[in-house]
């Protein structure tokens, strides 16, 4: 079969960028960008973006998620879930919404899905323009934070950040579960213990290449420890958890 071959190799060729080179993006580039990931499918269009721009908000936002990577690039942009603007629609229609209900999941479960199908688009059109981007889950982490530096209304909840910049390096491809471990039919089988032990060495030996877990996380021991560690649950963990979800279900998440 004749793949389309431009389209499939800027899908497979992308990387997440950790470095980027110093400049702005161009302000007509970043609205493309943004179109483009307006255009993805959407169920309520229940996101937001949000440019940062204040250096004053840049380095409170930074030190919040630590690294340098929004001061560094080129155009960082905050991606959330607006309950808020679809709220106040469904208002104007005189009923008692689904938004009403403090109970039911699905409009905060789509909205997050059709956010990150945004996301997506807006990765893919920095990147055929020639940019590369990076994820940060610091959003999350610190919605408290950040929604207190943005001044965030209520139903207006950060997810992630989206750093966008020219690229200052080249990474190789990042390891992944093979195929045959996710993709079922039919019905769903389960991961046998050989497949789990195979992933977390294939893992190691993919990521001990670049030298990822060195470089990105400081870690200097195997993957398997690396994720034993990363997802502990400690008392600190369960405290940090507590209060990001008691946020969200103050700002009409619902979980
Ligand atoms: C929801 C989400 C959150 C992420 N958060 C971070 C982050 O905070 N910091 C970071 O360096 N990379 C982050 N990433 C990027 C992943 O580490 C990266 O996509 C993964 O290692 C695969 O590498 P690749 O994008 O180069 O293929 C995030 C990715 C996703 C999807």
């Amino acid at each position: 079969m004749r793949r389309p071959a431009a389209f499939l190799n800027l899908i497979f060729s992308r990387r997440s960028i950790r470095r980027f080179r110093p400049g702005k993006i161009d302000a007509e580039v970043l609205k493309i960008i943004l179109e483009a990931a307006q255009s993805a499918p959407y169920y309520y269009q229940a996101f937001c973006f949000i440019l940062l721009e204040k250096p004053e908000i840049k380095r409170e936002i930074n030190e919040s998620c630590g690294g340098d990577f929004i001061e560094k690039a080129g155009a960082s942009i905050v991606v959330c879930l607006d309950l808020n603007r679809i709220s106040g629609l469904l208002d104007r229609l005189g009923i008692v919404h689904v938004l009403k209900a403090d109970t039911y999941p699905v409009e905060s479960v789509l909205g997050v899905f059709e956010s990150g199908l945004a996301v997506m688009n807006l990765i893919m059109a920095a990147e055929v323009m020639g940019y590369g981007t990076l994820i940060l889950d610091c959003a999350l982490y610190e919605c408290e934070r950040i929604s207190e530096i943005l001044k965030l209304p209520h139903g207006v909840i950060p997810l992630v950040i989206v750093c966008i910049g020219e690229k200052d390096e080249n990474p190789p491809p990042r390891p992944r579960w093979p195929l045959e471990s996710l993709f079922h039919v039919d019905g769903y089988r389960m991961l046998s213990d050989e497949e789990s032990e195979r992933f977390l060495e294939n893992m190691d030996k993919a990521y001990s290449v670049e030298g990822y877990l060195k470089k990105y996380a400081g870690w200097a021991g195997s993957y398997r420890e690396y994720l034993a560690n990363r997802a502990l649950l400690t008392r600190e963990v369960r405290r940090a958890y507590e209060s990001i979800s008691a946020f969200l279900r103050r700002s009409g998440f619902r979980p």
